[in-house]
């Protein structure tokens, strides 16, 4: 619990600097006659970003980017101001930081190998200075990192605090939608997961972008959490080298990259992010358990669903794991959201418990009901092609209404699985 004083005078303080702004229009307009905004959209110079806000940046939108520090939003920020600012040479982009110095920055640039003749920077924390900037430097895109260390001169509480956060986000707002300058914060997460109050700041953006990735695994996912201006659930993977992020234009081949082929315990999937199939590799280590209480650790899938495989898979299934220690780890530090992995994880368990690899060429689709049924998943045809184009060959996957494609070997539960492949 937070305790928020508001004080009286900033308040009227705050209402009337709002009125000034001329933003209240009271009449209304039959939509057939409103004018659709044609503006084109602003590339980003990489695609998977592109992707993930839905084909560009919209002129005059507000996108709010959040992640664990260290996970590379000021990288990918900073990649993106030099692309977009190298464009229209009148307009740079404008890089406004309150974590780093000006030094820092430069070095990172310079590490990055970046053009940095399109980009203005400067070390500003409060906000109204930061509005003043963009009237002044009128540029074709601002980043303001992070949210968290900007305040206004409305509020006396500190930086990075609720009421602080959400009054310059819509200040900022409200200077993007009248400019037409998008706008783009980054944003930490804290430790509860959320970016700092993203639940205040989510309706006041048009778009939030979450970094993700494991701690020791170089692959970053971003990912559209809300996208006013395209689908959501979208992703781009990124890659952190030591020159910066680099696209990730084929994921399921870097992720099956290293895979390890005929040992037990690891099984191919077809997820869908987005709009987009992408082939992982599930690995799973069954092995006897030294504790009353046997442990489940899952890293990239969720824990509760795991229990629940586990159960049908010993009750539906016969596979014995209850005296068991279950480790199961989505390689590539993706974390996967899709429940069509189902199947997946559970023949990877099957496959350590068996101690017998699963035959290469073999994919596998599904989500697992309680009666140990493999149910529907959407967009079966894209996970299907993707994983033919990879070489997997043979996917056990869901029957389906349609006329199935020769590749695929229809399962309706879980049990036949498991007798087609280790009986
Ligand atoms: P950064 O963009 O500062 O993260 P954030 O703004 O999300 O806190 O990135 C920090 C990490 O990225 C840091 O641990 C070092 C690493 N990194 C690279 O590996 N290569 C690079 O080229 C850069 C700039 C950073
Ligand atoms: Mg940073």
């Amino acid at each position: 619990m937070v305790e928020e004083v508001e004080a009286v005078q900033s308040k009227a303080k705050s209402r009337a600097s709002r009125s000034t702004l001329h933003l209240v229009s009271s009449a209304a307009t039959l939509l057939a006659d409103v004018q659709a905004d044609q503006a084109p959209r602003i590339h980003t110079g990489m695609i998977e970003l592109d992707r993930v806000l839905g084909g560009g940046l919209v002129p005059g939108s507000m996108v709010l980017v959040g992640g664990d520090p260290g996970m590379g939003k000021s990288t990918l920020m900073l990649q993106l101001a030099a692309f977009a600012g190298a464009a229209v040479p009148e307009h740079p982009c404008l890089y406004v930081t309150g974590e780093e110095s000006l030094h820092q920055i430069k070095q990172r640039a310079e590490r990055l190998g970046v053009r940095s003749e399109g980009i203005v920077v400067a070390s500003e924390t409060n906000v109204e200075r930061i509005v003043a900037l963009i009237e002044q430097v009128s540029p074709a895109l601002v980043v303001v990192d992070s949210v968290q260390t900007i305040t206004t001169d409305l509020l006396e509480s500190t930086a990075g605090s609720v009421a602080q956060v959400r009054e310059c986000t819509s200040l900022l707002t409200r200077v993007a939608k009248r400019s037409g300058i998008p706008i783009i914060i980054v944003g930490h997460v804290t430790k509860d997961g959320l970016i700092a109050g993203p639940k205040v700041l989510e309706h006041m953006v048009d778009a939030v972008l979450q970094f993700e990735g494991e701690g020791t695994y170089s692959y970053r996912v971003l990912r559209a959490l809300k996208n006013r201006y395209g689908s959501t659930n979208e992703i781009g993977v990124f890659d952190m080298t030591a020159s910066g992020l680099r696209e990730v234009l084929n994921p399921s081949e870097a992720l099956l990259s290293n895979r390890s082929m005929d040992e037990p315990g690891t099984a191919v999937v077809a997820v869908m992010e987005g709009t987009r199939p992408l082939l992982v590799e599930v690995q799973a280590l069954v092995s006897p358990s030294g504790y009353s209480v046997p442990q489940r650790v899952s890293t990239g899938y969720d824990a509760r669903r795991l229990q629940m495989i586990l159960a049908i898979l010993e009750k539906r299934g016969g596979v014995q794991v209850r005296q068991s220690d279950v480790f199961v780890n989505v390689a590539g530090g993706i974390a996967v959201q899709d429940s069509a992995i189902d199947l997946g994880v559970a023949m990877a368990i099957a496959s350590s418990v068996a101690d017998r690899p699963i035959p290469a060429g073999i994919a596998f689709v599904g989500e697992l009901g309680l009666t140990g049924e493999v149910r529907r998943v959407a967009y079966l045809e894209q996970r299907v092609s993707e994983a033919v184009r990879l070489g997997l060959d043979k996917i056990y996957a869901p029957n389906t209404a349609e006329a199935p494609s020769k590749n695929i070997i229809q399962v309706d539960r879980l049990s036949f699985v498991l007798r087609a492949l280790f009986h």
